[in-house]
């Protein structure tokens, strides 16, 4: 079987700027991966490009291969839309929209035009159940989800994406504005999350980096200067350059 992702010599241009520089990156099903490394590294651009939202920005020109489940997602004619249903991302703030709490959760079931009521509400509670979120919010679905605090925002928006029951989730620093122990209650999540799915987050906090991935890329400069398990990472490093990273000697 074909690993989950593979990326194989990918280069990104921003105009003249070379952001990503022949990155190769293997992703095995059911992991969690974590990129780390200093600001301006390339990490976001990375993480964009596994489900194209750089092709949104102008000047950007991308070569070599993002391969999910074997098939290139940039010359293989798949379809944007499908490409982001399956590929879903959470964002560094919270990107709930100014609807209740249910509609949130709808969203991408309204999109795909499921008419079933009771799947639709079904299918509401099971996301909000995995995002944590259902005890707390059961007897306010009617609410703006712009009323409710970051940390309960944030939770939102992944159950969003659940509930279109995506295999990869893309997190950016999806705990950058959250409290430690609401960073904890997304790290849980997390663990729970990855039973089902596949999830890349990209982190400036190198001890969530340990304790919740599997696998870890340090970046530098549009480089990915060493791509292993997580444990490797962090007790033998290949490369000085991580090493240096890691021990708080650079970055
Ligand atoms: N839209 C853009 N246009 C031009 N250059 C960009 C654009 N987005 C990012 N860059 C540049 O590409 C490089 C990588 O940026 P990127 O945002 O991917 O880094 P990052 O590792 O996510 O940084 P941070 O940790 O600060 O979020 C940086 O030098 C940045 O200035
Ligand atoms: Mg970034």
């Amino acid at each position: 079987m074909a690993d989950k992702i593979e990326i194989r010599n990918l280069n990104l241009f921003y105009d003249k700027f070379h952001a990503l520089k022949s990155v190769n990156m293997v992703v095995r099903d059911k992991n969690i991966i974590a990129l780390i490394g200093p600001s301006g590294c390339g990490k976001s651009t990375l993480l964009r490009s596994i489900n194209r939202m750089n092709d949104l920005i102008d000047g950007v020109r991308i070569n070599g291969e993002v391969l999910l489940d074997g098939r290139d997602i940039y010359n293989s004619g798949l379809d944007i839309y499908k490409l982001r249903k399956r590929v879903g991302m959470v964002f560094q703030r919270p990107n709930s929209f100014a609807k209740s709490i249910f509609e949130n959760v709808a969203f991408g079931l309204r999109v795909a035009r499921l008419a079933n009521k009771k799947k639709i509400s079904e299918i509401v509670e099971t996301s909000l159940r995995t995002a944590g979120l259902w005890d707390d919010l059961k007897d306010k679905l009617g609410t703006s989800a712009l009323e409710l605090p970051l940390y309960h925002q944030q939770r939102l928006c992944i159950a969003r994406l659940l509930a279109v029951e995506p295999e990869v989730i893309l997190m950016d620093e999806p705990c950058s504005t959250l409290d430690p122990i609401a960073t904890m209650k997304i790290e849980e999540m997390m663990i729970e999350l990855k039973k089902k799915f596949n999830i890349i987050i990209v982190t400036h906090n190198m001890q969530q980096a340990a304790r919740v991935s599997d696998q870890c890329g340090y970046m530098l400069l549009g480089d990915m200067v060493e791509f292993n398990k997580t444990s490797e990472i962090f007790t033998n490093p290949r490369d000085k350059r991580t090493q240096d990273y890691i021990t708080g000697r650079f970055g």
